[in-house]
């Protein structure tokens, strides 16, 4: 037969996750930033990565721009990339937290389903959603890559926000208001969540 799946078993390892916890000091958890373009993501992520690495926790950060130069290099602004590019992200990420690293991801992540797919391959307690809440005409206005003006020009296609859509999450962990806190107090809003 041509499945090739078929013919694939699942091996269990002899060191477990808790195993490799134990080692790091602490749970091995996924902090999901989303949110638009010029939201903040990546600022936050880096400065929460900073404070934990300071703090002693091992870490992993994977931030779109830079994943879509390497493993999502293939993928466009599609829906249907853009669920790819999330479901790679997702698998990912869930290898670190298997690993016992705390992995923050910043990526626009803007459909509710694709979220919703990443959060599954977590424990309940593991996957804390954090919603960059930066209203869309503060992003464009701060247009930190030029990219809203191009999209306004019509010079690209399928932009969030713009000609392509942001599914606003229901039940997010944390909601980081970006217009009403500093990066420093929004980092320790995170800190409380990740290192209860
Ligand atoms: S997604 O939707 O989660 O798959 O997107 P992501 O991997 O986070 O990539 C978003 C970054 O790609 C740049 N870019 C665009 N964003 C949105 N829409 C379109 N059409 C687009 N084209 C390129 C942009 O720099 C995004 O980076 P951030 O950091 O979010 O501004």
């Amino acid at each position: 037969d041509n499945d090739s799946k078929a013919n694939v078993v699942w091996n269990r390892t002899s060191v477990t996750q808790g195993m490799r916890e134990q080692i790091n000091g602490h749970k091995g958890k996924c902090v999901w930033f989303t949110g638009y373009s010029g939201s903040g993501k990546s600022t936050l992520a880096n400065a929460l990565e900073v404070e934990l690495n300071r703090r002693g926790y091992h870490t992993m950060l994977l931030d779109g721009d830079n994943i879509r130069h390497g493993l999502c290099k293939d993928l466009g602004m599609s829906e249907v990339d853009r669920a790819e590019n999330i479901r790679r992200v997702g698998e990912v990420a869930s290898l670190f937290a298997e690993a016992g690293v705390i992995v923050i991801t910043a990526f626009i992540s803007p459909f509710r389903s694709d979220r919703d797919t990443a959060r599954k391959l977590f424990s309940a307690d593991a996957f804390i959603e954090a919603y960059v809440d930066t209203p869309l005409d503060v992003c464009e206005q701060r247009d930190p890559k030029g990219l809203y003006q191009q999209a306004r020009e019509g010079k690209i296609k399928d932009f969030t926000g713009i000609n392509s859509p942001y599914e606003v999450p229901r039940e997010a962990e944390l909601t980081l208001k970006t217009t009403e806190y500093g990066l420093h107090e929004l980092v320790s809003q995170i800190i409380k969540k990740v290192t209860w």
